[in-house]
């Protein structure tokens, strides 16, 4: 094994409270944007805390489709929006996590060493994360550490798609393209406990899936139109499959709403941003309205999602488990779309499976 310094935060304005953590961890590195190819499990120096930070020795880290675009550099505005222009800034991928607080910097004030959280860090895949204490909350008690290690990008994100940007009342009826995923598995939970009459949208292999999660219908868009000439809703979350906004609208209600969440395969360049901006510039003119948001990483989120995990109204569904060894797997699985819900890392060491 070879030794590389990750990207380290600024400690100036911080002396951490904890243990002194001077040693090093093992972590999966990328010294350049690319595949799966390009990442190294090395042993590097485990990160420092900067003021507001706290250091997680991680146990689990959730693998998403952001940590896929921070790997490869695309859509290429990543990289212009401060990731890095040639290479990746941290070159630490991962951002969901689950772990114990090991350090805090000195501005912190949520959390202390031994506490279990969960949320979004800078360069989860490694035994040692840094994460803004904003962007952690306290693990749901009756979660495992995998578990929780999976809910912080996806869950807050289905949550604000439903209740900030969505506006779902109980009763109204939701359309979910995308509701075998990362963010979709948590959407149908979220939107069922809110009181909606959901329709999940998946592939053949993972309707039943979508089903246990309690969705009143499913539709398999590998062999029917997600939108018919029967029925319309009050809302339409798109997460997946890029669908074009006139077809969307159909099935919508006069007055329904669509929120685009995502999609991938958009070029190389935007990700193919122009749909949203699109719906966005058509909404003014139509009586539904048609809407996109980035998700607020925001500790807050995470706290109203762990409320719904702790009443046993969502569950995690995790497609996969692998050890860091394998990350590589992990992002080839997300690749061909063969998770059910997400791949989780088993960084602590209590059992991971991967493929042959
Ligand atoms: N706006 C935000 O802040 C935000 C936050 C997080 C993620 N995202 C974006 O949201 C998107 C989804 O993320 P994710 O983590 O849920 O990804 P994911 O786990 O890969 O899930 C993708 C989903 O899309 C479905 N799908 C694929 N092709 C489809 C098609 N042709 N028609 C209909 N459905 C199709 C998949 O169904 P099958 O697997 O059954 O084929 C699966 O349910 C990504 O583009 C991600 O970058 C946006």
């Amino acid at each position: 094994m070879t030794t590389a310094t990750p990207n380290r935060t600024d400690t100036t304005a911080s002396r951490p409270i904890g243990s002194d953590r001077t040693s090093s961890m093992r972590a999966i590195v990328q010294q350049s944007y690319g595949s799966a190819e390009s990442l190294e499990l090395r042993t590097v120096d485990q990160p420092t805390v900067g003021a507001d930070e706290v250091l997680i020795e991680v146990q689990a880290a959730g693998v998403d489709r952001g940590t896929w675009h921070l790997m490869t550099g695309t859509p290429y505005l990543i990289r212009v929006a401060g990731y890095g222009l040639t290479r990746p800034k941290q070159p630490i991928p991962g951002l969901d996590v689950a772990g114990r607080v090991v350090a805090i910097g000195s501005g912190v004030t949520r959390f202390a060493p031994g506490d279990e959280v969960f949320g979004i860090a800078s360069g989860s895949l490694a035994e040692y994360a840094t994460a803004h204490e904003d962007k952690l909350a306290r693990k749901p008690h009756n979660t495992t550490f995998e578990q929780a290690a999976v809910v912080a990008v996806s869950g807050i994100t289905a949550l604000q798609a439903l209740t900030d940007v969505g506006q779902l009342q109980p009763g109204q009826t939701v359309l979910i393209v995308g509701a075998s995923g990362g963010v979709g598995t948590y959407a149908v939970q979220l939107a069922k406990a809110l009181g909606a009459e959901v329709t999940g949208v998946a592939s053949t292999g993972k309707l039943d899936l979508v089903r246990s999660l309690g969705a009143d219908h499913v539709v398999d868009y590998t062999r029917e139109d997600l939108v018919d000439t029967v029925h319309r809703y009050d809302l339409i979350l798109d997460i997946g499959g890029r669908n074009k906004i006139s077809r969307l609208r159909r099935g919508l209600t006069p007055t329904g709403t669509l929120v685009i969440v995502g999609g991938e395969d958009g070029g190389r360049w935007t990700g193919g941003v122009g749909r949203q901006l699109r719906a966005m510039l058509l909404s003014p003119f139509v009586g539904q309205r048609l809407t996109t948001f980035i998700s607020k990483e925001h500790h807050s989120f995470m706290e109203r999602v762990a409320e719904f995990i702790e009443s046993g109204a969502v569950t995690p569904s995790i497609g996969h488990r692998f050890d860091l060894d394998h990350v590589g797997d992990a992002i080839r699985q997300m690749e061909a779309g063969t998770l059910r819900g997400k791949a989780v890392v088993d960084v602590g060491g209590s059992g991971a499976d991967h493929p042959d």
